[in-house]
């Protein structure tokens, strides 16, 4: 397969220059800014991964959908699970869907769409004064008329991939614990000058270019990842939530109007209680010190007949000896691979740097 000599990703929190020796589709990924993304990490990863003997991959906890964009074109039929509704929208987008692209005439009946029921307005008299111009909550009120009319699912899940994208470029820290209307953060940056509307015939553009076959059924799934089966699959990737050191790291909090937008809020509570209208948050045993070592173990169990690969850091708990040991109840083989990794991830003014090691636990036989 081509490989890449050199990519470019201009958007980052911080522009980096990225030497690939990937597969030359993974340069039409739409890198999503996501918390914990191991985008970064893809090379190293793919190196690694591309020496194990597997057909098949799921990706159970999936957020921007960057690992199984990479098993896709890597040529693996990939599953893949989030437990939040959004990142099976990005999936859906771009694993899930083989061929099925956004045409003219599709854009212009989106584009087109007016909101003018009460209900179709639920955006612009929910968040107004919250999140971004009026303009722009006008836009996705009437893009969600558009969306609804669109009979094919893989097109309506393209079109919010992009839109949801288009979200997240113009927020001005990429999160929504805070309120904040894109001028009074202007600091120049291209992606808070643009409308929502600007983005979105943008991102369509690149989410139709990331389109493509690798010949197999994928699939994508919306769920905790208890609810999976022992499945049959021969690698099962495991990227969970870490136990955070402050209420900041969880993903409903930094991301909830995204996992609104994904479904118009449809079935979601809104907590009265919250100035930037949070939706509440989901339950999940590896984000708590009292239960985190019985999910990883019940985990490794749930999925011990596939090859267990599972991301890490030195800086989490539990720590990696009480991991390696319990990923070792199931498996014969049990190795640890490792990398100095700096993560960019900032909420507030200056963005915090972490160096920490990455490992790669892979546990086999
Ligand atoms: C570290 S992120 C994954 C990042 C991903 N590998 C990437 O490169 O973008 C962890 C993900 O786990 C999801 N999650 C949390 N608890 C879960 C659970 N019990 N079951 C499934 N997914 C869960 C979160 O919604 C979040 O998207």
């Amino acid at each position: 397969m081509t490989q890449l000599a050199e990519i470019l990703h201009p958007e980052k929190p911080s522009d980096f220059k990225l030497s690939y020796d990937l597969p030359m589709q993974m340069s039409l990924f739409p890198r999503f800014r996501y918390m914990g993304s191991k985008f970064r990490l893809l090379e190293w990863m793919y190196s690694i991964l591309q020496d194990l003997p597997f057909d098949n991959a799921m990706d159970a906890f999936s957020g921007s959908g960057a690992v199984s964009y990479m098993f896709k074109t890597m040529g693996k039929r990939v599953i893949t699970n989030d437990s939040l509704h959004f990142p099976y929208v990005l999936s859906q987008a771009l694993i899930q869907n083989n061929s099925t692209r956004l045409s003219n005439e599709d854009l212009d009946s989106l584009l087109s769409a007016r909101a003018t029921s009460m209900e179709e307005q639920f955006i612009q008299k929910t968040f107004s004064g919250i999140f971004y111009t009026q303009d722009d909550l006008v836009f996705l009120d009437n893009i969600w008329v558009g969306l609804r009319k669109l009979t094919s699912p893989a097109k309506r899940y393209l079109a919010l991939a992009a839109l949801l994208r288009s979200c997240i470029k113009r927020q001005p820290r990429g999160v929504f614990t805070v309120s904040g209307i894109g001028a009074t953060y202007d600091d120049g940056r291209r992606d808070l000058r643009l409308s929502l509307r600007e983005h979105f015939l943008e991102q369509t553009a690149e989410y139709n270019a990331a389109v493509f076959s690798n010949g197999k059924q994928n699939a994508a799934y919306h769920g905790d990842v208890f609810f999976h089966d022992k499945s049959h699959v021969d690698l099962v990737y495991m990227d969970p939530p870490y136990v955070p050191r402050s209420d900041d790291n969880c993903y409903m909090k930094r991301y909830h109007f995204l996992e609104g937008l994904s479904c118009y809020w449809r079935g979601m509570e809104i907590m009265g209680s919250s100035k930037v209208k949070k939706i509440r948050k989901p339950h999940t045993p590896f984000g708590h010190r009292g239960e985190a070592i019985q999910a990883f173990d019940r985990m490794f169990r749930q999925f011990s007949d596939s090859i267990l690969v599972l991301s890490y850091s030195s800086n989490a708990y539990p720590d990696l000896d009480c991991l390696t040991h319990l990923m070792g109840k199931y498996k014969k083989s049990v190795n640890v691979l490792r990398k100095p990794h700096r993560y960019h991830f900032g909420t507030h003014s200056a963005a915090k740097r972490n160096l920490v090691e990455e490992y790669l636990i892979i546990g086999s036989e």
